[in-house]
């Protein structure tokens, strides 16, 4: 039999790490090579179909990473059913601030938020190993540590996006 669930999930992550090029990655399938940076902070909505015809629509919620947008990312993670922690593999300050974020959700989150983190940017590393600031390895184990997803993907080239969304969908509660 068809089913159907809605879940709420929050992108966060600093700056410039590619939250919205993931997103619109996911729900249009395209890449701007100079996306804006986020005021506030966007809604958008995709479903993904599971095996065995069950449906997850996402009600995304992508934060503004700027710092002074900081304050407002309790209004959208405090009713997410999953999130997306984003740092770009290029820049080492960046999984520092992802840390902070996972933190941030263990201790103020729903307590069965299901937490995914995505290292952004494979694609330059694809092109010139030595632009890669952060090894895969170092991050992995983090997030084993933590009890957290964790992917290597690219909204440039696409690769890794939709399995995000559908490894959080697999993990999501359904009744
Ligand atoms: P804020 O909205 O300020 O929090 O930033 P953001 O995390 O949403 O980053 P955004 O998606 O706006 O991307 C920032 C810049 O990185 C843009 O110029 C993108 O084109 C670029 N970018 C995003 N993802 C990738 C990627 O996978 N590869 C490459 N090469 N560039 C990317
Ligand atoms: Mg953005």
């Amino acid at each position: 039999t068809p089913r159907f669930a809605q879940f709420k999930l929050v992108l966060l992550g600093e700056s410039a790490v590619g939250k919205s090029s993931i997103v619109h990655r996911f729900v249009k399938d395209q890449f701007d090579e100079f996306r804006e940076s986020t005021i506030g902070a966007a809604f958008l909505t995709q479903t993904v179909l599971l095996p065995n015809n069950i449906t997850i629509k996402f009600e995304i919620w992508d934060t503004a990473g700027q710092e002074r947008y900081k304050s407002l990312a309790p209004m959208y993670y405090r009713n997410a059913n999953c999130a997306i922690i984003v740092y770009d593999i290029t820049q080492e300050s960046s999984l520092e601030k992802a840390k902070q974020w996972v933190k941030e959700l263990q201790r103020q989150a729903n307590q069965d938020i299901i937490i995914a983190l995505a290292g952004n940017k494979l694609d330059l590393a694809e092109s010139d190993p030595s632009t890669r600031k952060i090894k895969k390895e170092d991050a992995f184990t983090y997030s084993r540590e933590e009890n957290l997803l964790f992917f290597e993907v690219s909204a440039k080239t696409g690769e890794g996006v939709k399995n995000i969304f559908q490894s959080i969908a697999k993990k999501l509660p359904i009744d």
